[in-house]
């Protein structure tokens, strides 16, 4: 999604400024062209040579440099971004920005640009949540400003709450929705991912054999038309779309934690294949053979997330979506499961011995609608995922 962005990367002086060479790496890894500015005391925190080689690019500092102007001037360089990001933005530089001041270059072309800008604020947690702070923070987010973090945690001063700038993929996912173009553009979708893994000792699992692969082309589909996804998965064999936000989880109760976290969300897609059972009370030691014969195991019931989104009162998702992976009877079944979910769609899939779906590349499936129910043509995960990425877009337009 970030192929050929433009970024104006502003780092400011503080002791975050060391997260923003890993946030110019990130950025770069996903195809965007970072162009950085270092302030004076942004100096002070990491040097000139290592954000320029990380960049792969010079480094601007001076507004009175005059081979910068003479390259490109100052008011160039503000409107030559898609965005420009302020990583990390001191409550120094956050005034400033709120007052309009321009005595330096970060601030001359905070000043002069057309173009979007996002702040990843980053300070002490009483410099945050001073009065004359959020004051400007109201001045700039009426002002159009958009912000990344921050979070609240431990800090270098050895404080702790709200004011630590967001991590440097945090980050990356805000610039993504930032720079989001396509049908799905301003969207949050939840898709669920994987298998659930359901502990019976600290070494032991039950699991399944479904690879994440439909669920993550599905994230990546929606990803690309636009939306901002929540990924929440289970221990699948393909790694995660990039550009998303992964929530990894391992078991279902898990999952479900992880799904109300993601609330509210426009649509909700639940590819997972969640295990209907776990083992009641999981060992905390490993189990051991014994002379005595056999263990035997008693199982307790999962909580069933799709079914509990698609009911809820409040904050039901506008489109909830679930998937049935059935052996026989495909049609009836998946009619069946959207009634009682009470989802609003069923991709279902006939994953009997002999199809190769469930962990293969391809899939065959028919969509379940209030309509009815509609053949898909086999085709490859991904052709599916752009097919029903393209019907989520049309459905939430
Ligand atoms: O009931 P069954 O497992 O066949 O339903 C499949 C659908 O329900 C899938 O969309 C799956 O992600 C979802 N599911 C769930 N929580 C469970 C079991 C299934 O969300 N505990």
């Amino acid at each position: 999604m970030l192929a050929s962005k433009r970024i104006l990367l502003i780092i400011g002086g503080g002791i975050a400024a060391f997260k923003s060479l890993d946030l110019i790496r990130r950025l770069r890894e996903r195809g965007a062209e970072v162009t950085p500015v270092l302030t004076r005391a942004g100096e002070e925190f990491v040097t000139p040579l290592s954000v320029s080689a990380l960049a792969g690019k010079r480094v601007f500092r001076d507004l009175f440099d005059l081979t910068d102007e003479a390259e490109m001037g100052h008011i160039e360089l503000s409107r030559s971004a898609d965005l420009v990001v302020v990583a990390p933005a001191t409550a120094d530089l956050m005034a400033k920005m709120a007052q309009g001041h321009a005595d330096d270059l970060a601030s001359t072309l905070l000043l002069a640009t057309d173009t979007p800008v996002m702040v990843a604020p980053a300070m002490n947690v009483r410099m945050w949540e001073h009065p004359a702070t959020q004051r400007n923070i109201a001045t700039l987010k009426a002002d159009g400003i958009a912000f990344a973090g921050p979070n609240e945690g431990d800090m270098a001063c050895g404080e702790h709450g709200p004011g630590r700038m967001a991590e440097p993929l945090e980050i990356v996912t805000a610039v993504d929705a930032a720079l989001a173009s396509g049908p799905l553009a301003g969207k949050r979708i939840l898709v669920t991912s994987g298998p659930t893994h359901e502990p019976i000792d600290p070494v032991r699992y039950i699991a399944n054999r479904s690879s994440g692969s439909q669920g993550t082309a599905i994230a990546r589909a929606l990803n690309s038309l636009g939306a901002e996804v929540v990924f929440v998965t289970g221990p699948a064999d393909v790694p995660p779309p990039q550009g998303v936000e992964t929530v990894p989880v391992e078991t279902a109760q898990q999952m479900l934690e992880a799904v109300q976290a993601a609330l509210p969300v426009d649509a909700a897609i639940f590819a997972a294949a969640v295990a209907d059972w776990r083992v009641a009370s999981a060992s905390t030691s490993k189990m051991k053979k014994t002379k005595g014969g056999l263990p035997s195991l008693e199982f307790a019931e999962n909580p069933d997330i799709l079914a509990t989104v698609s009911q809820l009162d409040h904050g039901r998702p506008g489109l909830v979506v679930g998937f049935a992976a059935e052996t026989d009877d495909v049609v009836e079944n998946a009619t069946a499961k959207r009634k009682r979910k009470g989802c609003d769609w069923i991709v279902a899939n006939d994953v009997s011995h002999g199809t190769g779906i469930m962990g293969g590349k391809e899939n065959d499936i028919t969509l379940i609608t209030e309509n009815g129910a509609e053949d898909w043509p086999r085709m490859s995960k991904d052709d599916v995922a752009n097919r029903l990425a393209e019907r989520i877009a049309q459905s939430l337009i």
